[in-house]
């Protein structure tokens, strides 16, 4: 069955191109981004792998953890990890699962048959600490994802678990948030927004991030 925000991340135990990998240990207390790519050895998942690497500061700083994974052995991940450090310009630095009989990627629901019958699709979970599922993306195979896209949506989760706000349409870390609905007492608002808030219908109302410096 498919997964949906707010279950748990199954755990498992893989090889990958860093060695055994028991998930929920592995994962430890940070968050973690664990997306599939097709196969190993194609043009789109290259850049796809070279740019989650040459990101891996950005992710460091938010306390996630990478993990990718396809249907592919070990050996090919290893040979085409070469090729991805090349074409690149980088050093792929997080673990491949190499998920051959395909263990991980049906625990997931990776593989999408109508679509692509022995492949994972580009399948995206942001997972939080707790090891509950906070986002799924899904791409098909012919659409590299925007992984400045993958890191907004971590900043907006990281944001909206500390306070009781939510992000707009195409917000970016330091643009103004919108305060929940639910937060309706006046002298608590006063209190949570220091910086003030405007209100410009009474469910909406905009506040500078509270994050900001
Ligand atoms: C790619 O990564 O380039 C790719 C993989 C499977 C189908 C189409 C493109």
């Amino acid at each position: 069955m498919a997964l949906r925000l707010g279950d748990a991340a199954p755990d498992f135990k893989q090889e990958s191109t860093k060695g055994p990998i028991h998930f929920y240990d592995w994962a430890g207390s940070s968050w973690v981004v664990f997306f599939s790519h097709p196969a190993d050895f194609t043009p789109v998942c290259t850049t796809e792998l070279g740019m989650t690497s040459k990101l891996m500061g950005e992710f460091k700083k938010r306390d996630v953890k990478v993990l990718a994974v396809s249907v592919d052995p070990l050996s090919r991940h290893r040979e085409w990890i070469e090729d991805i450090n090349e074409t690149q310009g980088t050093e792929v630095d997080f673990p491949i699962l190499a998920d051959k009989e395909r263990k991980v990627a049906e625990l997931y629901d990776m593989i999408h048959p109508q679509v692509l019958a022995n492949a994972t699709v580009r399948s995206v979970f942001i997972i939080d600490p707790e090891k509950k599922v906070r986002a799924t993306i899904t791409y098909p195979a012919s659409t590299g994802r925007n992984f400045d896209e993958i890191l907004r949506v971590v900043d907006s989760l990281q944001l909206t678990d500390r306070y009781r706000v939510a992000t707009p349409v195409n917000w970016k870390p330091g643009e103004d948030v919108v305060i929940l609905p639910n937060l309706q007492d006046e002298a608590e608002i006063r209190r949570s927004f220091p910086r003030g808030y405007k209100t410009v219908k009474p469910y909406l109302r905009m506040t500078p991030d509270p994050a900001r410096k």
